[in-house]
């Protein structure tokens, strides 16, 4: 069993890992960061706070993140990808709030669970946050994953830099020259991870529940936002959700590890760098870097965990 503390910025893709990791018998959710990223900070607040609800865990605790980088710049959001509200077509109820505790909780999470993980799928500023608040980050927390990066193949964002550290490679060099135990998932495996809606259908075939309910909409409108990005493809990928899939089954791809730098500015803002010749590998010292997945392995993980029926009280 591993207990997460997951930063996030829902956003279809993040909003489907929530799902998962709230389905996965494997994972137990200690807390979620909500913070700016794909939708504003408020939104995000909003979309956890209505997936907790619907998975009839408001236990879970919310911590408000950061709302823009360290930069200052105001962020650009993407509705075209993730729906107005960062859920495609799906509105969350107004009711739905959720109590939003200070970033300082954190700390406290951190203390009551030893062994901890943290997963970050969004925009790294509120981890570089927790990063400047603390001196002593790598000894408390386990290990960090983080969804991010492209190594030496094509960006989402720009031509060449994902989307997580564009949107602020302040953050993401300060994460990384800091923390020791960093898994990277980059676009080199996420990018893999395409999920259809005849998967879809077999889920919901197979289960039903409030939060698998919603599951055809979401991903009915993040597939055809990628149908007009990638002319041909079918399906979408889960980035997010294939950072958490690889933290229950490390086994599920193949990976280096090496130093990993983050370009700050320019042309090349966001680009990840890490020398991939073939030389012994630096355990103690560099980030594990993902740079292929089982894909089979994952569709099969994912439709598993998603097809996990909630105890019925
Ligand atoms: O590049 C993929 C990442 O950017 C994912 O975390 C997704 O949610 C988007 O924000
Ligand atoms: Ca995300």
């Amino acid at each position: 069993m591993k207990k997460i503390l997951l930063f996030a910025d829902p956003g279809i893709d993040d909003s489907i890992a929530i799902i998962y990791a709230l389905l996965n018998p494997e994972i137990e959710v200690v807390g979620i960061v909500s913070s700016y990223g794909n939708v504003d900070k408020k939104q995000a607040t909003e979309n956890v706070a209505y997936l907790l609800e619907l998975a009839n865990k408001t236990d879970i605790p919310i911590i408000g993140g950061t709302t823009r980088p360290f930069s200052g710049e105001i962020p650009t959001f993407y509705p075209e990808i993730h729906g107005p509200e960062g859920l495609g077509p799906i509105v969350p109820p107004e009711n739905i709030a959720g109590e939003l505790l200070n970033f300082t909780e954190i700390f406290n999470i951190i203390d009551q669970n030893p062994g901890l993980t943290i997963v970050d799928v969004g925009r790294n500023t509120s981890l570089a946050t927790a990063v400047i608040l603390s001196d002593d980050l790598s000894e408390k927390v386990k290990e960090f994953y983080i969804m991010g990066g492209a190594f030496l193949v094509p960006g989402n964002v720009t031509p060449y830099a994902e989307a997580n550290f564009y949107g602020d490679p302040v953050a993401s060099s300060l994460v990384f020259d800091s923390l020791k135990n960093i898994t990277v998932i980059p676009l080199n495996v996420s990018n893999n991870s395409i999920v259809t809606k005849q998967h879809v259908a077999t889920i919901q075939e197979s289960t039903q529940n409030p939060l698998i309910d919603i599951l055809d909409e979401v991903m009915d409108y993040y597939i055809n936002a990628y149908k007009k990005l990638i002319p041909g493809l079918v399906g979408a990928p889960l980035h997010d959700v294939v950072t958490l899939s690889l933290l229950a089954n490390p086994d599920m791809g193949r990976f280096i590890y090496r130093d990993v730098q983050i370009q700050q500015t320019g042309k090349t803002k966001g680009v990840s760098i890490a020398d991939l010749r073939v030389k012994p590998e630096d355990t103690d010292k560099n980030v594990r870097i993902y740079l292929e997945l089982d894909y089979p392995l994952f569709l099969e993980d994912f439709i598993r965990v998603m097809s996990t029926k909630i105890p019925t009280e």
